[in-house]
């Protein structure tokens, strides 16, 4: 006899409330996830008003993304921290990583035809020559801070050289670059009119950029991204302008941050770094990989439902926030062996790494990503094979950025 019986589905009532701290940088989130991703699919977070629905695992990833289920949050980012008009909620109004539908694909089809895997791989020799200058300057001359003086340094020179920028601006174009990343992500309201003004002159900056290229184009990446945008004749200036200033900002805390966490790990995997010191080219790939894995710096992708979706047995309402959790699903035993463990040489690392997210939204550099993270770390491998942590090892803070406390190195000659 066939068997009858129905499970009823639970409700959002009956997803369960995490009664933890995520802030709070003592606590593990990575022993948390663990602890609850086999007993629930979903946990509930407390946030402002209401709550965030998290997704702990990897086989609900395509759904929380898909665009017949969810869409991005747009400006209601801003919103939420009191943000309503003003020069960092234009910025977010008009840049294709809040948006959806056609606003989206207009904003990110110029930057994809141009900001090409091609023109990124064209970047490794620079990447590899601004490392080795770092390096050899700091080779035997005790600790230095490795987030600033390194990290922070690869991704904003590498933008500056692909869009053109001369050396004599990159200190303010660094300037701006830290004072405005956060625009992205939650401000510090204390910092809102310096941010702003920030932005205003970067701002100004980019749209100089931009008419000297239309002026007289270079055959360069900006010069084919204005004709793409012409081409297209769809989007306003201030788009134009924002998808710009969107992938400096979009690339630099991001890819800093990994690359201080995964020279961390390696450091204090003492095997595993001999193994790249003695095949840095070999390795460089898996190592990186392996890094953004064990320590992602973006931690979730939040969507809003659009409909009453159904979820491993849960049905989440329409308007209910929830958010791929990318720092339990990386950690996930149905893809990965033995996930806890940081190993450069694992067999299981998936082609599209969530690191850089799922879906229409997926990174619209992670081409370049790769290309500093792989070459700095070959880089250090290479001439400095004896580099050693100076003080603590860097800790990831929390939040949707996760951002490194600090970290300071020595290049042993
Ligand atoms: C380790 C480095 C990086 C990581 C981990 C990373 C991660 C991500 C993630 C997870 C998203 C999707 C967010 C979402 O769907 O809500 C994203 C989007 C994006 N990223 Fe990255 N990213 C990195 C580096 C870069 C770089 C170097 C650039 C450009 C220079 C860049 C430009 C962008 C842009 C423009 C988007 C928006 C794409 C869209 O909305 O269509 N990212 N990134």
């Amino acid at each position: 006899m066939a068997d009858t019986a129905v499970t009823a589905l639970k409700t959002y009532a009956d997803i369960p409330v995490l009664d933890w701290d995520l802030q709070n940088p003592e606590v593990s989130s990575y022993k948390l996830f663990g602890d609850l991703r086999e007993k629930t699919p979903l946990v509930k977070v407390p946030m402002g008003m209401g709550s965030m629905v998290l997704g702990l695992r990897a086989a609900m990833v395509d759904d929380i993304v898909s665009p017949e289920n969810t869409r991005q949050l747009e400006t209601e980012m801003k919103m939420m921290q009191g943000i309503f008009d003003g020069p960092i909620f234009d910025f977010i109004a008009q840049v294709m990583l809040f948006a959806n539908g056609d606003a989206h694909q207009r904003r990110r089809q110029p930057v994809a035809r141009t900001f090409a895997f091609k023109l990124m791989e064209a970047m490794r020799p620079k990447a590899a020559a601004v490392a080795a200058e770092i390096i050899t300057e700091n080779l035997g001359k005790g600790s230095f801070n490795f987030l600033k003086d390194f990290a922070a340094q690869i991704p904003a020179r590498i933008i500056a050289d692909i869009l053109g920028i001369p050396r004599s601006d990159l200190p303010v174009f660094m300037k701006w670059i830290s004072d405005t990343a956060e625009s992205i992500g939650f401000v510090d309201v204390a910092r809102r009119a310096e941010i702003e003004q920030s932005l205003v002159e970067f701002n100004a900056y980019v749209d100089k950029l931009l008419a000297d290229c239309r002026a007289s184009p270079r055959g360069d990446f900006l010069s084919d991204y204005v004709a793409a945008t012409a081409a297209s004749g769809d989007m306003t200036e201030g788009e134009i302008r924002a998808q710009v200033v969107g992938l400096i900002l979009a690339g630099s805390d991001t890819t800093r941050n990994s690359m201080c966490m995964t020279l961390s790990q390696l450091l204090q995997h003492p095997a595993q770094w001999a193994d790249l010191c003695a095949n840095p080219d070999g390795l460089k790939k898996k190592a990186s990989e392996e890094g953004l894995r064990f320590e992602p710096v973006v931690s979730g992708i939040p969507r809003v439902t659009i409909r009453d979706l159904e979820i491993e047995g849960y049905v989440i309402p329409a308007g209910a926030v929830l958010m791929v959790s990318i720092l339990s699903v990386l950690r996930d035993p149905a893809v990965y062996a033995d996930p806890e463990t940081f190993n450069i040489h694992r067999a299981d690392q998936q082609r599209w790494h969530l690191a850089f997210g799922a879906g229409a939204h997926r990174c619209a550099g992670e081409a370049l990503a790769r290309v500093e993270l792989e070459e700095i770390l070959a880089a250090v491998a290479r001439l400095a094979p004896n580099t050693r942590i100076v003080g603590a090892a860097p800790k990831l803070n929390p939040g949707a950025i996760r951002t490194v406390d600090q970290m300071q190195v020595e290049f042993i000659a």
